[in-house]
C-alpha cells in the first residue's frame, strides 16, 4: 500500500539497529525495511517485555538480513558490542513503554526505559558514530509531548512548546530533550519524529483499535472513555514507515519532524464506524450489531481532549504525505484481527487479563 525510496540511485547500503522492533511500530517496520532495502542488514535488539513479540516477525525468521536480539536497551554493554560488532551506520529507536494507562499505573518502568534507555543508546553512539559515513540516530517519538488542544486550536507544529501530560508523555518529553542535547552538544547526527497515533497489523490488544476488535469478536463491552468526544489524529502504520524511511534517507541531522494522517476522529466516533466494519467483515459476533456492546466508563486521569499534528514540514521539505485513508486503513485492521485470531488470541494472558480488570472493572 506505501512506496519507498528503494530506487534511489547510487544509494549505499545501511546496517541498522532497530531497537524495540518486535513491537508494534517496530516489527511494521523491520518488515517494511527487509522489503524495500533487501541490502541492507537489519539487527532488532528487543527486551520482549509484554508488548513485544517474536511472532510479529516470525515471517523474517529465514531472512538473510536479519538478526535478532533479546535484550535491555539499558544494557551499555551489549549495546556497545552490538553497535561495533554489526558495525552499525543507523539506529532507528523505537524500543519504548508505551501505553498511557499503565504509565498511571507503574510510572518507573517508563522513567528507565524511556529515559534511561534512550541516554544509554545516546551514551553508547557517541563513542561509536565519528568513524562511520553517514550515521543516523533516528528518535521515533509522539505527539503526546505537545499536550493537549481545545478544539479550535491550531495543530501541533514542531515549534509548539512541550507540555506533557501523562507520565508516558512526560518520559518521551525527557528522552525528545536528551537527543536534541546530544546533538547541540556532541554534534551527533541525530532527528526526532513525533507521530500521531498509529493503527495497524501487530498492535498490543490494549490500544484502542485492537481492544475493540478483539472485545466485539469475544462479547466483551467496548470500553469508551468519558464523553467519547476526545480527538486522535490517526495514521496507518504502513505510511508512518514510508515517512521514517524518507526522514532517514533525506531528514536533516538536528531536526525535528511531525508526522500526522490528516485523520482527525473523535473517539466515538472511531468506536461506531469499527462496529460497522465488524458487522460488515466478521461471520461470527457473539452480539451483532456490534454497536450495543459500547459502554461508557469512567475517564481516564489527564485525559488529553484533542491531538492533532501540523505535517507541512515533512511534506514541503522531504516530500512525504500519508497515502492511506481512515476508511481504507480501518478496513484493512479490522480484517486482519479477523484473519490473526491466533496472534492476538496468544496476547490474552493472565497478565493481561489482570491489567485489563485493573482498567477498566476496578
Ligand atoms: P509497543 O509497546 O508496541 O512496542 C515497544 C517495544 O519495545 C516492545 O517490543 C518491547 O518489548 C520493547 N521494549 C520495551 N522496553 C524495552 C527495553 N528496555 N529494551 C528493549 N526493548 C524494549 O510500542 P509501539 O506502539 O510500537 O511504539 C513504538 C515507538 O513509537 C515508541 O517509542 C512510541 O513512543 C512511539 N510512538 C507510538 C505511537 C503509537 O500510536 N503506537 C505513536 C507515536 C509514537
Ligand atoms: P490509546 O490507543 O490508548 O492511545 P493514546 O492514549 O496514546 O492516544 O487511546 C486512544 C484514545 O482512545 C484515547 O483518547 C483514549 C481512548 N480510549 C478509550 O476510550 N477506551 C479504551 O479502552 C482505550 C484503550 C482508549
Amino acid at each position: 500500500m506505501v512506496g519507498s525510496l528503494s530506487e534511489i540511485e547510487g544509494r549505499v547500503a545501511r546496517r541498522l539497529l532497530v531497537t524495540g522492533g518486535a513491537g508494534f511500530i517496530g516489527s511494521n517496520f523491520v518488515r517494511y525495511w527487509c522489503d524495500a532495502y533487501p541490502d541492507d542488514w537489519v539487527v532488532v535488539l528487543d527486551a520482549l517485555t509484554y508488548a513485544g513479540n517474536q511472532g510479529s516477525l516470525s515471517d523474517l525468521a529465514g531472512q538473510e538480513n536479519f538478526r535478532f536480539v533479546q535484550g535491555d536497551i539499558c544494557d551499555r554493554s551489549l549495546v556497545d558490542e552490538l553497535l561495533q560488532a554489526e558495525n552499525i551506520d543507523t539506529v532507528a529507536h523505537f524500543a519504548a513503554e508505551s501505553h498511557v494507562d499503565r504509565s498511571i499505573l507503574g510510572p518507573a518502568a517508563f522513567i528507565q526505559t524511556n529515559v534511561v534507555g534512550t541516554f544509554t543508546l545516546l551514551e553508547a553512539f557517541r563513542q561509536h558514530w565519528k568513524t562511520l559515513d553517514s550515521p543516523i540516530f533516528l528518535h521515533v517519538s509522539t505527539d503526546e509531548v505537545y499536550g493537549s488542544l481545545s478544539p479550535r486550536d491550531p495543530a501541533f507544529k514542531e515549534t509548539t512548546p512541550y507540555a506533557p501530560n501523562s507520565p508516558y508523555s512526560a518520559s518521551k518529553a525527557g528522552s525528545d530533550h536528551l537527543v536534541r542535547a546530544y546533538y547541540h552538544t556532541y554534534g551527533l547526527p541525530t532527528i526526532i519524529t513525533n507521530c500521531s497515533n498509529n493503527y495497524g497489523p501487530y498492535q498490543f490488544p490494549e490500544k484502542l483499535i485492537p481492544l475493540m476488535c478483539i472485545n466485539s469478536l469475544i462479547g466483551r463491552q467496548l470500553p469508551v472513555y468519558g464523553d467519547g468526544q476526545n480527538v486522535r489524529d490517526w495514521l496507518y502504520v504502513g505510511d508512518h514507515c514510508g515517512a521514517l524511511d524518507v526522514v532517514i534517507h533525506r531528514g536533516v541531522p538536528g531536526e525535528t519532524y511531525n508526522i500526522g494522517g490528516n485523520n482527525e476522529v473523535k473517539n466515538i466516533d472511531l468506536v461506531q464506524m469499527l462496529c460497522q466494519l465488524m458487522d460488515e467483515l466478521a461471520s461470527e459476533l457473539p452480539v451483532r450489531p456490534c454497536n450495543q456492546l459500547i459502554a461508557f466508563v469512567k475517564d481516564r486521569p489527564g485525559h488529553d481532549r484533542r491531538y492533532a499534528i501540523d505535517a507541512s514540514k515533512i511534506k514541503t521539505q522531504l516530500g512525504w504525505t500519508p497515502s492511506v485513508t481512515i476508511a481504507e486503513g480501518l478496513r484493512e485492521t479490522v480484517k486482519w484481527y479477523l484473519t490473526h485470531r491466533a496472534w492476538w488470541e496468544a496476547l490474552l494472558s493472565e497478565e493481561y487479563q489482570a491489567y485489563y480488570r485493573q482498567v477498566y472493572i476496578s
